[in-house]
């Protein structure tokens, strides 16, 4: 049936789709406006085939109740869904690819936490797996800025729970194991008999599945096939509010395995993922690993796992993410990207196989295999690597920037400062910047400075406004640029880097600290929000 309906303000995608308060998307409308201007924008739903799963927060399964009676009224011919409504980001990415369909809607909000009075998120995912580039979500944008009714189907619910098929209207509707064809995947990837030989000589782990979505991927996996140990998973049961926490797997929302990991009782390894499963942690017994550096190994060890054994094309990076893969793609002759916040920017590059692996300082890493960042990928290629390698998770650290150098990290989060607050400070960086080159701040002199603008090798698009970068004589970098998954105020992150070709061990803040000096000093950031200290660091 048709309903009318009138264009509802706001409905942008983001950084990674369309993330609200999960109150705003249970308005009467809301969804449905959203969903019906991504069919719209996609040329309808006559004929195709639709993975649809979601990382189980609160409203999952009534929001997918309505996009399937949507889908069923647009003329889809199948949907398959998870069983009870539930796929991790990278699971759904692969199911779109394996079953050559048209695309698939992923219910989350990612590491945001979830429940009545958190966050919701619809993304829509295009036929190559990845999140539908730019010129999709501005096209779904520009739908809802028009759009006069919806078509849903006067239809009874759907048995989410019971695998098999079944029919909506018209629609084939495929209930799946939401973990069945991504362990399939995963087996194909690494050598399990040397990650179970691992295991079997003593090897200790912890996963922190965060009660979120990776709880099911992990006890499948990590226990029941690899051999770790049972209660290797904690927190392993998905959970609608993910328990009141904060499902992203940083220093600060993964404290208890942060604490285990520092302490005399740690196990070898411990990682842990996010909300939908695309994020990753890893540390080591008293060695935290950052995203970037995680990257940049990931990348110099791929060819010891089956998968990448003939080498990697290219590696790419989102630009705030510090240069340590770019001296790996250096060292192995082969090409490095950089792109914009966001893994829709690694579609393209992947699809046109210039790169195989992909990273970005937000704790993700993933690789050709998906068009998602994937957090138990990450986790499965460090433990191929360490049963190969025969090293401890420190030793390999230790090695690498012995190798290539060190590249100190941290990111900065000043959250829900008033977004005119927010504005103002890129736009006083921006006016600023044509005149930085060769100052001095905080003794440091700038060697670059310029708004990362992104030209897509592969489709020639442009992205603009990705974020203010100024370089320093002596390796040193900061990165401004306003959050795009926040639904509250605004979040200005400040990414700072300094290289180091010696000096592995110093305190991060403190080899930081003339960069952040520097950073105050261009961009008045205290003077024009009122902040001194950051909510978050990594
Ligand atoms: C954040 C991260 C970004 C990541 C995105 C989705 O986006 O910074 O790297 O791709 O979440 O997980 P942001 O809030 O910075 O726009
Ligand atoms: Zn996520």
């Amino acid at each position: 049936m048709k309903v009318q309906t009138t264009p509802i303000e706001g409905q942008k995608p983001g950084t990674s789709g369309l993330r609200k308060k999960t109150r705003v998307f249970m308005q009467p409308g809301y969804l449905e406006n959203f969903i019906q201007a991504t069919f719209d924008a996609i040329g309808g739903g006559t004929g195709k085939t639709l993975i649809i799963g979601g990382d189980g927060r609160y409203f999952n399964k009534p929001a997918i109740q309505t996009i399937l009676k949507m889908a069923a009224a647009n003329g889809v011919a199948k949907a398959i869904v998870g069983q009870d409504g539930v796929l991790s980001t990278p699971a759904a990415s692969h199911l779109i690819r394996l079953n050559h369909a048209d695309g698939g809607f992923i219910l989350s909000a990612s590491h945001n936490p979830g429940g009545i009075d958190e966050d919701f998120g619809v993304k829509f995912n295009a036929q190559n797996g990845g999140p539908a580039p730019e010129t999709l979500t501005e096209k779904i944008f520009a739908a809802t800025t028009v759009i006069t009714q919806y078509l849903i189907a006067d239809q009874g619910d759907v048995d989410l729970g019971a695998i098999g098929t079944t029919h909506l209207g018209d629609m084939r509707v495929q209930i799946v194991d939401p973990v069945e064809s991504y362990h399939a995947l995963m087996e194909t990837l690494f050598d399990f008999n040397a990650i179970r030989a691992l295991f079997a000589g003593g090897f200790t782990m912890r996963f922190d599945a965060m009660h979120a979505v990776t709880g099911p991927y992990a006890h499948a996996i990590l226990e029941n096939t690899l051999g770790a140990a049972q209660g290797t998973v904690v927190n392993g049961i998905p959970l609608e509010d993910f328990g009141k926490g904060h499902p992203d797997p940083n220093p600060i929302w993964a404290k208890p395995l942060m604490d285990l990991m520092m302490s005399d009782a740690a196990p070898d390894l411990g990682a842990a993922s996010d909300g939908d499963g695309d994020r990753n942690m890893i540390v080591g017994r008293g060695a935290y690993v950052t995203p970037s550096d995680s990257l940049a190994i990931l990348a110099a060890n791929a060819h010891l796992a089956p998968a990448y054994a003939a080498g990697l094309t290219g590696i790419a990076r989102s630009m705030p993410t510090s240069a340590a893969s770019d001296r790996v793609a250096e060292k192995l002759g082969i090409a490095c990207y950089e792109t914009p916040t966001g893994w829709k920017f690694f579609g393209n590059l992947l699809d046109a196989d210039k790169v195989t692996i992909c990273g970005e300082e937000s704790a993700g890493t993933g690789s050709n295999h998906v068009r998602e960042k994937d957090g138990l990928w990450a986790v499965l290629l460090w433990l191929n690597i360490l049963a190969v390698r025969k090293l401890s998770v420190a030793e390999i650290v230790a090695d690498h920037w012995a190798t290539y150098g060190r590249d100190y990290y941290s990111r900065y989060d000043f959250e829900n400062v008033e977004s005119d607050k927010a504005n103002a400070v890129m736009q006083a960086l921006r006016t600023k910047l044509p005149t930085l080159f060769g100052q001095t701040h905080a003794g440091l002199t700038v060697s670059a400075a310029d708004e990362f603008s992104y030209h897509d090798p592969v489709d020639g698009s442009v992205s603009e406004n990705q974020g203010v970068r100024i370089s320093f004589d002596g390796g040193g970098r900061v990165v401004f640029r306003l959050s795009g998954t926040g639904t509250q105020g605004a979040t200005v992150r400040v990414y700072l880097e300094q290289y180091a070709a010696e000096g592995f061990d110093r305190d991060v803040q403190a080899v930081l600290q003339d960069v952040r000096h520097a950073g105050d000093a261009i961009s008045e950031l205290s003077a024009l929000t009122g902040r001194t200290e950051p909510d978050v660091i990594t």
